[in-house]
């Protein structure tokens, strides 16, 4: 048998079991796949804490007053976002379900940050009364209504105001969002209106700007044009720079290089608002994408112009692909180190056909019980995955050392059942008065 390596986009501390599986955090993720089930999301400890101790290092070494943010509609899971807290970092939420995740997980309110573009009053009114440490301002009619707020609440609020520079990301149109015509923010020439009628209103304090130009991003040459477009807006205590750091997908992508990251942003951050400026990120992809693995069972090989390997999941548990053309890596799990000589097309279970989880897998000679191991779905995938076709989302375990823990159960069929309202066949016009 002619063996090759690991690939280099599997978590930290992946090996080779004894019995050529695939080990995940040291457990073996064929156990894995048994004792919990597929699809599964395996999350490695090592991997989060590795990368979030990197960020946050980076970010002292920079000099700078700083402060990590995790995005955590990457990854909105109260054992992540606990298990970042206790490494210092803060979160960033964008609705009343991740605000309840990340104070579930055990991260203070004051470290939490509240952004949005479509606030209801009772997302601010919650987002006040837990306490968050900022708002995000995102359009001038906020300012009143936070105030207003923030005022029967006898709060004092400390907000941010979301700037739009006006500055494309380089990355896709769906993930950029910094362009001047954009849903998010208010703009260059808005923005010193509402600054000011920020500065004017008794319930609220404007500590700093805000950014974010988009996802997926290779450097900070868009986040630099970006934070110089918004410096002649004044001079506040913080700028939050927004998050963005890329990832590599496949073996041969470019990897995001965290320390490169936050070096370029922080001289970006000193260059356009000085040395005593904090700086605020707000990574999410860059924490979690590379330490999460979904397995999923081989359902059945088909051959026809294509090999078609078709797995129990999909895009019910990665909409990735399908979204944005996004790329992957399959492996088998049961057999990582033999050379692969198959090249497939995953598939899932879902009724279309552009539920295609990897078109350009190379696998070795693939069958029917497999494990099949899927790299980086760490960030983006639980927190997109739905319930087409009446599927059940998968359960997350974490795993270090060897040991595993599950951190999200499976959904089960009471849950799909427990929204359904009364008796099915009865008809609306039946309905009791
Ligand atoms: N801050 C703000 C204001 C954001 O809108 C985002 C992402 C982040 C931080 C974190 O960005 P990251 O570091 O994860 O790139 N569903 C897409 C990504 C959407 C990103 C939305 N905003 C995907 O799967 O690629």
């Amino acid at each position: 048998m002619s063996t090759t390596t690991l690939s280099s986009v599997l978590p930290f501390g992946s090996e080779i079991g004894p019995n050529g599986h695939l080990l995940l955090g040291g457990c073996d993720s064929v156990e894995l796949a048994r004792e919990y089930g597929t699809p599964l999301y395996v999350m490695v400890e090592d991997d989060l804490r590795d990368r979030a101790t990197r960020f946050v290092n980076a970010l002292e070494a920079s000099g700078l007053d700083g402060q990590v943010m995790f995005a955590s509609k990457a990854c909105p899971v109260a054992a992540v976002c606990g298990l970042f807290a206790e490494l210092g970092i803060g979160c960033d939420v964008t609705s009343a379900g991740e605000l309840r995740l990340a104070l579930h997980g055990g991260v203070p309110p004051e470290g939490i940050l509240f952004h949005g573009n479509a606030k209801s009053d009772a997302d601010i009114a919650d987002a006040l009364s837990v306490g968050v440490g900022l708002i995000v301002v995102d359009a001038a009619d906020e300012v009143v209504r936070i105030n207003a707020a923030a005022a029967s609440a006898g709060v004092h609020q400390k907000v941010l105001l979301r700037v739009t520079p006006g500055v494309e990301g380089d990355t896709i149109a769906a993930i950029s969002t910094g362009q001047e015509d954009s849903k998010f923010g208010v703009n260059l020439i808005e923005a010193p209106a509402v600054i000011e009628l920020i500065e004017a209103a008794d319930s609220l304090e404007l500590v700093g700007l805000h950014l974010h130009v988009g996802s997926q991003l290779g450097d900070t040459d868009a986040i630099r044009r970006a934070a110089e477009a918004i410096a002649p807006l004044g001079s506040f205590p913080v700028v939050n720079l927004g998050g963005g750091l890329g990832v590599a997908y496949c073996d041969g992508d470019p990897q995001g290089d965290i320390e490169a990251f936050v070096a370029g942003a922080a001289a970006a951050a000193r260059d356009c608002f000085g040395e005593g400026v904090k700086l605020m990120l707000e990574p999410g992809r860059a924490l979690t994408a590379a330490a999460g693995v979904t397995l999923y069972s081989v359902e059945g090989v088909k051959r026809n112009v294509s090999t078609w390997v078709a797995v129990d999941g999909g895009i019910s548990d990665n909409l990735r692909p399908l979204a944005y053309g996004s790329r992957y890596e399959a492996l088998i799990a049961d057999r990582v180190g033999e050379r692969p000589d198959t090249p497939a097309r995953v598939v899932g279970k879902h009724c279309e056909s552009g539920d295609e989880i990897v078109s350009d897998a190379n696998l070795p000679a693939p069958k029917r019980g497999d494990t099949l191991a899927v790299p980086v779905t760490g960030a983006y995938g639980h927190s997109m995955a739905n319930n087409y076709n009446a599927a059940l989302r998968p359960p997350i375990v974490l795993v270090s050392g060897g040991k595993s823990r599950l951190i999200v159960r499976r959904e089960r069929f009471d849950d799909l059942l427990g929204r359904e309202i009364g008796d099915p066949v009865r008809s609306v016009g039946d309905r009791d008065a």
